[in-house]
């Protein structure tokens, strides 16, 4: 299964536009989060709106699986805790978004809200109990926030990770968590935009303004992983431990050279 990942995309209609050109190469599209900006002059609703569409042109071409982040909440729950309403309204269209778990060919995929106090905290930690029981083999998980003291979790200055993720990956020890959120994390010292817990391999793309965005191409029969982005390309092989520093990418693998057109951007 090749899979893209991608976050953090803040309204950018031109890496929405991107995502759409190329998302008939993948079998899977993972948006972790944080679709629309907070701080855009386009309000909320628009912004919703005009997404939504966005996320039907990718459907139409292969399997869109997307997570809320802290800028897509756009209403509360009984709570009083902000959550995203909009993307519940997807679930009837094939698209796995916030509190659900499909399984594809043999990994199961879990998509996990950002949570904004106890109530929707302890509503993830129900949501992946649950799940657990549908584990067979594979395990992802879609969850905006990076687990806290990670590397990918890291913006030059101090971590903004998830305590709560930190536990749940030791109690369930998925294979992969797809994060965003930190946008620094892989261009500072001492960030990145990969780690491991355990056997937990976690990404983060990282974000920066411009198009195409940062993104990671995963084959997951290969076990491999190509992180592409402005400030260079690199590649771990999750079958092997992670080991730093992260080496650029000298060539690409056969399995993303030998495949369709590739969505590779220029390196500069
Ligand atoms: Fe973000």
């Amino acid at each position: 299964m090749r899979l893209l990942l991608v976050s953090d995309l803040h309204y950018s209609l031109q890496s929405f536009d991107w995502v759409v050109e190329v998302a008939d190469d993948f079998d899977v599209v993972v948006m972790a989060g944080d679709h629309l900006e907070l701080a855009s002059l386009v309000d909320g609703r628009t912004q919703a709106t005009v997404i939504r569409k966005y996320f039907d042109l990718i459907r139409a071409k292969t399997e869109l699986l997307i997570c809320s982040g802290n800028h897509d909440l756009d209403s509360k729950n009984e709570a009083g805790e902000g959550m995203a309403q909009w993307l519940l309204g997807r679930r009837n269209d094939g698209i796995l978004s916030d509190g659900e778990s499909m399984r594809i060919d043999d990994i199961l995929f879990t998509a996990c809200p950002w949570w904004d106090g106890p109530v929707s905290k302890a509503e993830i930690g129900q949501q992946l109990r649950k799940a657990a029981d549908d584990r067979e083999s594979r395990w992802i998980w879609i969850y905006h926030a990076p687990p806290s003291k990670s590397p990918i979790a890291w913006s030059g200055q101090r971590y903004f990770g998830d305590d709560a993720l930190v536990h749940w990956i030791d109690e369930y020890q998925p294979d992969i968590v797809m994060c965003g959120h930190v946008h620094e994390a892989p261009y500072v010292a001492n960030g990145s935009w990969v780690d491991r817990i355990g056997e937990t391999w976690l990404f983060n793309t990282g974000h920066y303004l411009g198009s195409p965005p940062a993104h990671i191409i995963m084959d997951t029969d290969e076990q491999e992983a190509v992180w592409f982005s402005a400030a260079g390309t690199q590649h771990v092989s999750l079958k092997e431990e992670l080991t730093r520093p992260i080496p650029n990418l000298q060539a690409l693998p056969d399995w993303l050279k030998d495949g369709d057109p590739s969505p590779v951007p220029h390196q500069g």
